[in-house]
């Protein structure tokens, strides 16, 4: 695959995807000078404004290369989870097209975390002590290992929602239960403590170059109270991080892991995301992902000054190494999850949203109905961004964007960033 120069090539970049991340990463790519035509698959109502919407069914590897042929893509560009797990990746790039995600391989560092423990055994990284129950019987067993508060999750992908952290080990029981009922083996994990931070790293084999250190919110309601969720706000940079915690992240934990992938003969070519606990006894891996993080990439990607195209195609094409340093912009972003009524039990759809056009609302779950109203269509409905010299007048600027929006029955957190920018949260 010849490495496209992207200073004279004509720049054709399609971005799988229907979230506010991929929204996010769409904003970014149609302020580079170097792409000369965007697309968005499937895309949101959000994302047709600012890329050309392409329909696909991104389950289907097959549909991804043949829209990527038509449209003539000189690069794609793969949000979720689902087709890297499922290959779309590898797919793409046997098409001769240069691809932004993982080889289903190496997403399995997501898709598995059987999987994952295993890398990190290998590699020397610290994260939870688990034990893997794939038979009820053996279930009480396991939970006499551990102590309160109980983690239980789901091996396989749950969209952030397959995990249960109860001190009650009914709860948890009752949740390992229900998983292995639907045929699905439940890991249960010692409870690490201590602020989580999730850092996105560039990957192309063992090269690892670092974004800003980001903070997400799981939990549904103000406080950190009800069920997790896929991530209801997240800001960027960290205030309470030494200046010096994403390399030294990299260095223990990333890139171990990325060895760790090359030496099992899946190697890491896109974003490989590490979600941490920062303990008391020093950094542990919560888990990993194998894309972009939503809602931290909305935060994140409003702080890059360097032009997003070049790195992506750089970690596509394996030349991620001679790209020069990142630059951010200074200061701080703050993204709040606006959700549906219902979410994330059972997301209400298709209510009429409006005042979600103004800079900074990146949409998620919405649609344009025939009518031309835009309508919820998931969850997450809108992902609301802010900036400013500080985390304080970036979380104004974020609520402020947020004031016009209305949307029935919906709901978001008043919280995110408070206690950072508070200065309550220590290292
Ligand atoms: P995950 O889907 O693995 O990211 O888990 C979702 C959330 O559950 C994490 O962001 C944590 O807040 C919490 N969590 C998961 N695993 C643990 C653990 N071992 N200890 C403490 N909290 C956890
Ligand atoms: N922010 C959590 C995730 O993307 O999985």
């Amino acid at each position: 695959m010849a490495a496209l120069d992207l200073r004279s090539a004509t720049v054709r970049v399609l971005v799988v995807g229907s979230g506010a991340r991929e929204h996010a990463i769409a904003v970014s790519l149609a302020q580079d000078p170097e792409v000369t035509a965007l697309a968005c698959a499937p895309g949101n109502a959000g994302t047709a404004a600012v890329a050309e919407q392409l329909g696909l069914d991104m389950a289907d590897n097959a549909a991804v290369v043949a829209l990527a042929e038509s449209w003539s893509a000189d690069l794609v560009v793969i949000g979720p989870e689902v087709p890297l797990v499922a290959g779309a990746a590898d797919a793409v790039r046997e098409a001769g097209i240069p691809c932004f995600g993982p080889s289903a391989a190496a997403a399995r560092i997501e898709g598995s975390k059987a999987f994952a423990k295993s890398v990190m055994s290998s590699a020397g990284v610290p994260t939870a002590s688990s034990v893997m129950v794939d038979n009820p019987a053996h279930l009480d067993t396991a939970l006499g290992v551990f102590t309160p508060p109980y983690v239980v999750k789901d091996d396989g992908l749950a969209a952030g929602k397959g995990v249960v952290v109860a001190s009650d080990v009914e709860v948890a029981r009752a949740h390992a239960l229900m998983l292995l009922d639907a045929g699905h083996p439940a890991l249960l994990e010692s409870f690490l403590d201590g602020p989580e931070a999730s850092l996105f790293c560039l990957v192309d084999g063992s090269t690892v170059v670092p974004l800003l250190p980001a903070q997400d919110f799981k939990r549904v309601g103000d406080g950190d109270t009800g069920p997790n969720t896929g991530g209801m706000g997240a800001y960027a940079p960290l205030p309470w991080a030494g200046e010096g915690l994403a390399d030294e992240l990299v260095e223990r934990i990333v890139r171990p892991v990325a060895v760790e992938l090359e030496r099992r003969g899946a190697p890491f070519s896109g974003l490989l995301y590490a979600g941490l606990a920062m303990t008391s006894g020093g950094p542990a891996v919560i888990e990993f992902n194998c894309r972009f993080g939503d809602p931290e990439t909305q935060a994140v990607l409003a702080l890059l000054r360097t032009p997003l195209a070049r790195l992506l195609h750089a970690t596509a094409t394996g030349t991620l190494a001679d790209q020069p340093p990142i630059e951010w912009e200074d200061g701080s972003a703050v993204t709040v999850v606006v959700a549906a009524e219902g979410y994330p039990a059972t997301p209400r759809l298709g209510d009429v949203i409006t005042g979600a056009e103004g800079d900074g609302v990146l949409h998620a779950g919405t649609r344009r109905r025939d009518d031309g109203a835009v309508v919820s269509s998931g969850g997450r409905v809108l992902s609301v961004v802010g900036t400013g010299a500080d985390l304080a007048a970036a979380r104004a600027d974020a609520y402020a964007r947020l004031e016009p929006v209305r949307l029935a029955g919906s709901h978001h957190r008043t919280d995110i960033a408070l206690r950072a920018e508070r200065g309550e949260i220590g290292p």
